[in-house]
């Protein structure tokens, strides 16, 4: 994505709050990028910023590791808005005084506004709220800088210098929490920064597709198509741009969801018109899963034998020479800086061959999630794949406890199917992060009719997350769990007993193995 027209910087002093600036700042339709706060400074200006936001960041300015920047970068001419920790390290780098008043403020406050600012300029002449998250505060602004707006506890609670488009604010206008938050930042964008909207979802498709096309020209490109959302559209993409030099392989593992083949077959080589090798390898799964009891072991499993399969197909594809893959902005920003712990083997079903020599063709690599979503319905992918709920690379055989059989599998899915179909009547589906059935191989006591019955329970469980780092069980309503446990019990077969996960995120995790 070489010539997009406006790009702001967010350097980033604490990684979750860069990512929610960047996501808003998108939101206003103007690309931004986020950066390490030691990047050079003549790095940062190459890339001639419309403007550059300084983020908040967990530190002290008096922090033993208090990150800073390059004080030039206040006399570069580029607008900079700095929020919360970013406000002070301006506040303190350009000779203002940052103190600690004992008077930290967490959670909702009444801004009151003193003097006009770009910043402010459509808000309404009352109190609004905004969201603060800080102990320390700014007590005297830098020389030739005006206090705009104070809170309770921030007697500078926002600041600037108009004629040098440096503007700082206490509190997090990326939260939405903070009333009319979005707006400032719109603000800054369009009145200080003068930067256009353009990066739209027409122009985000364009300039992926350019970008496919001049480093893949008459290449041949392989996929792995999977179900979800993001492969999805990464295929979808790169055949809008490089059409018939695209290959994609869809290997039906026999643990996936219910309707999840026959949707890929019906969008990819139907609708789309995409060469698609389909691999019917159930049979292959089920063979090497038989016996496995151990989560790793079945995780291992199923990954090579993924691999062993997509590479006997890759070899009869000639000359392919690029392999696509759906990663995200956020996995971009995250390599190398999370903690590796290693609590479960996440092993991408679908990921790369690591012996196979390709170039990979990463056409999602500068988006967030919910732009892949918005691309995916720019270029008309059905609603079923576009939102579809994260599932796991190695399928269903991660929700089975126990041995892998086709008849639990079979079981399963059919529940799962249940589950989704009613959380979708409810109008849930979006709202969850994941909804789904586990199948725990133990079978217990039940009577229906009049005989006894021996079967296996059905668990359901449902999650809110956003970003799956962390999570909390949903509280489903009543009605639905009835719905849930009625027709589970009474369609699928093998099952006689019906319960509910009411584990968070952490100590359990969101999958079962
Ligand atoms: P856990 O269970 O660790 O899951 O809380 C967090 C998120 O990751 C998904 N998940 C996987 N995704 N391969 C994947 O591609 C895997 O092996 C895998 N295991 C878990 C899970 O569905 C949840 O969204």
């Amino acid at each position: 994505m070489s010539d997009i027209p406006a790009t702001v910087l967010v350097v980033d002093f604490g990684a979750q709050y860069a990512q929610l600036i960047a996501r808003r700042v998108r939101q206003a339709r103007v690309y931004s990028e986020i950066v390490r706060h030691d990047t050079p400074l003549a790095e940062l200006l190459a890339r001639q910023p419309a403007g550059i936001i300084l983020s908040g960041g967990p530190e002290s300015v008096y922090g033993s590791w208090a990150p800073e920047v390059d004080p030039a970068l206040y006399d570069a001419g580029v607008p900079i808005l700095g929020i919360c920790y970013g406000a002070q390290l301006l506040t303190r780098q350009l000779g203002g005084t940052v103190a600690h008043t004992g008077r930290g403020e967490y959670g909702r406050t009444p801004l009151t506004r003193h003097r006009p600012s770009a910043l402010f300029e459509d808000f309404p002449p009352t109190v609004t709220d905004v969201w603060m998250s800080h102990a320390d505060s700014i007590t005297e602004p830098p020389p030739g800088f005006e206090a705009t707006a104070s809170t309770p506890g921030a007697p500078i609670a926002a600041l600037h210098h108009a004629e040098r488009r440096i503007h700082g604010v206490q509190f997090h206008p990326e939260v939405v929490h903070t009333d009319r938050g979005q707006q400032l930042l719109e603000r800054f964008l369009f009145d200080v920064c003068d930067a256009s909207p353009t990066w739209t979802h027409t122009n985000i498709i364009e300039s992926s597709v350019q970008a496919v096309q001049s480093q893949v020209e008459a290449g041949r490109v392989l996929c792995a198509l999977s179900g979800g959302v993001d492969s999805a559209v990464a295929a979808a993409l790169v055949h809008k741009a490089v059409g018939d030099q695209l290959t994609c392989v869809f290997v039906d593992t026999g643990l996936m969801r219910a309707g999840e083949g026959e949707q890929v077959e019906e969008t990819f080589r139907k609708q789309f018109h995409v060469d698609l090798i389909h691999v019917k390898a159930a049979d292959r799964f089920f063979g090497v899963l038989a016996g496995v009891t151990d989560p790793e072991r079945k995780r291992k499993a199923i990954g090579e034998t993924f691999i062993r399969i997509f590479e006997e197909v890759a070899r009869d594809v000639e000359d392919a020479r690029f392999l696509v893959q759906g990663t995200l902005y956020p996995d971009v920003i995250e390599s190398g800086t999370r903690d590796a712990a290693n609590i479960k083997s996440h092993h991408n079903v679908g990921g790369l061959p690591e012996d196979m020599a390709f170039d990979l063709v990463e056409p999602l690599r500068a988006l967030f999630k919910d732009e892949v979503r918005a691309v995916g319905e720019e270029l008309g992918l059905p609603e079923e794949i576009v939102w579809r709920q994260p599932f796991p690379g190695p399928g269903l055989a991660v929700r089975i406890v126990g041995e892998v059989t086709a008849e639990r599998v079979a079981i399963l899915r059919a529940a799962d199917a249940i589950v989704v179909e009613e959380v979708r009547r409810a109008g849930l589906y979006r709202d969850l992060w994941q909804s789904f059935a586990v199948l725990p191989a133990v079978r217990t006591v039940g009577v229906m009719g009049d005989g006894r019955t021996y079967a296996y329970p059905i668990v359901i469980r449902a999650v809110r997350s956003d970003d799956a780092m962390t999570a909390d069980w949903a509280r489903l309503p009543y009605e639905l769990l009835e719905r849930l446990s009625n027709r589970i019990i009474n369609e699928v077969d093998g099952v006689n007993r019906v319960a509910l996960d009411i584990t968070s995120k952490p100590p359990g995790t969101i999958e079962w193995e």
